[in-house]
């Protein structure tokens, strides 16, 4: 393929590229938005392997046939509730390629460089180790504790913030030895201490973290992912790869800035590692006595329902274990059709990964008009007669705004204890995610449907 071919295949990626995102950013664009990325991708490939770089087509061709097998077993696989699971893996892989590709471009430049060419390529490979070997280790961390093989319990080592101080003077002091060592076994020494240092940072950040907190984390180590590639990128002076990188890199920065502010956690200690609970310790909820509960059977819920002209349906990670969007959509139906208006209120970090609810809800067809952001639907929730809380539970904890002390003091919730009546769904008074007991449940105005979510919405919809 020409040069001239190839840098109008990688500028017809990177477009393709820039419109995934953009379709991604909408759930009734989402579908497009993935197609363009799968085309943009597929360009990027067929061009890179047809480039005059690759030379060796049996090696990348049993390569890339080991890496489609396994990608296609595990993704048919993966349930949507393991996806963060999924993606904080493929992360770590990203981040291991970046170390791998600057440890190969070190002992390997090709050609030897001199004067500042050999300094910026140096401080590229460096950079690039760096932020890969802290990914790669951070989401290898990311992925045992999402899929429960860690304990979800932030570690927090005494004078932790100072370790890391430390461990970062170190990094940059190893940094100027790379650069400046005219021996390279010298530089090579610093190099790959420096990537044991920065193993231990990736640990030691994200086993810092608490359980509440690690949906930023998932999305700051995307960002860090795509800064590992674009590094990649620079060291194999790859245009595509650079455009890439900076893309996944800047879009999982805003993304975790907009996790942040819907968790209320400061973005910069979120970038700096470290951050956890209030604390550092999840709530001890073993005794705690706040009340009896009242219960409720699905034949009362739907009447309930039925006597209502305003209903908000809540949403959680309950309702994507018992898969009940299906259910859940069928009592919408029956409702909106005796004249109820009935609406969705979804939590920013509802279930267990970004737009969780929203893609399940999509995949029951529930018009996307009913599906209202938290900050849509707040207002409204004093003038709703029910709000059906269906396996939902951090995110509609008043002791948030109420307990300083709580670890999710601060955390945005949805209202829906000014709402008439709350029904809650789930299985039992077990606490969420985040280990906290839930006052809603001990409120007044609060009836607990206990059982799968699935089979009660089933019950409530059969009596509608
Ligand atoms: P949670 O607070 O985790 O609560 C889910 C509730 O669902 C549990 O209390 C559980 O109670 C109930 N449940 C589980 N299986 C059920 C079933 N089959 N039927 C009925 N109920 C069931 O969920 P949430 O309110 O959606 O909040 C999300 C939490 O996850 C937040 O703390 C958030 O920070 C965290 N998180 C979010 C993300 C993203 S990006 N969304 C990623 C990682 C972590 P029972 O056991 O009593 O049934």
């Amino acid at each position: 393929m020409t040069e001239g071919l190839l840098t109008t295949a990688y500028i017809a990626a990177s477009i393709l590229f820039i419109l995934a995102l953009g379709g991604l950013s909408n759930q009734e664009t989402a579908r497009r938005g993935n197609i363009y990325g799968i085309i943009g991708m597929a360009i990027a490939l067929i061009a890179t392997i047809a480039g005059a770089q690759v030379t060796s087509y049996g090696v990348v061709a049993v390569c890339m046939l080991i890496g489609a097998v396994v990608g296609i077993i595990v993704a048919s696989r993966v349930q949507m509730t393991a996806m963060p699971e999924l993606v904080a893996i493929l992360h770590s892989l990203v981040g291991l390629a970046a170390v791998l590709v600057g440890f190969c471009n070190y002992l390997d430049t090709g050609h030897p460089l001199t004067g500042v060419e050999k300094t910026i390529h140096e401080v590229e490979i460096y950079l690039g180790v760096l932020i890969g070997a802290v990914t790669f280790t951070g989401s290898v961390i990311a992925f045992g504790k999402l899929s429960a093989r860690i304990g979800s319990k932030p570690l927090t080592l005494p004078a932790r913030h100072w370790l890391n101080l430390g461990l970062g003077i170190i990094c940059v002091w190893l940094g100027f030895v790379f650069v400046g060592a005219e021996n390279p076994n010298v530089g090579l020494i610093a190099l790959i201490i420096m990537t044991l240092i920065a193993f231990l940072y990736g640990v030691h950040m994200v086993m810092a973290i608490g359980g509440a907190d690690m949906p930023v984390v998932i999305s700051m180590l995307n960002s860090y992912s795509g800064w590992a590639a674009a590094a990649t990128g620079f060291m194999l002076s790859n245009d595509l790869l650079i455009v890439t990188g900076a893309l996944v890199g800047s879009s999982g920065a805003i993304l975790s800035y907009i996790m942040c502010r819907a968790m209320n956690r400061q973005f910069l200690a979120v970038i700096g590692g470290g951050f956890g609970t209030a604390g550092g310790t999840i709530a001890d909820v073993e005794g705690v006595e706040q009340g009896d509960v009242v219960a409720i059977s699905a034949e009362e819920t739907s009447q309930l329902l039925k006597d209502s002209k305003n209903v908000v349906i809540v949403p959680g990670y309950g309702m994507a274990v018992a898969q009940a969007q299906h259910s859940v959509f069928e009592i919408t139906k029956k409702l909106r059709e005796q004249g109820v208006n009935v609406r969705f209120g979804i939590h920013p970090v509802a279930g267990r990964m970004p737009g969780h609810m929203n893609v399940l809800l999509a995949e029951a067809r529930v018009p996307y008009d009913i599906v209202l952001e938290m900050d849509e639907i707040n207002d409204d929730l004093p003038d709703t007669d029910v709000v059906m809380v269906i396996g939902a539970n951090d995110i509609v904890n008043p002791s948030a705004q109420t307990d300083p002390a709580s670890p999710i003091a601060g955390m945005p919730v949805l209202e829906v204890w000014k709402a008439k009546t709350v029904v809650v769904m789930k299985r039992s008074m077990a606490t969420g995610y985040a280990g906290v007991q839930n006052p809603l449940f001990f409120e007044e105005n609060t009836r607990m449907l206990f059982g799968d979510a699935k089979t009660s919405a089933d019950a409530i919809s059969g009596n509608i």
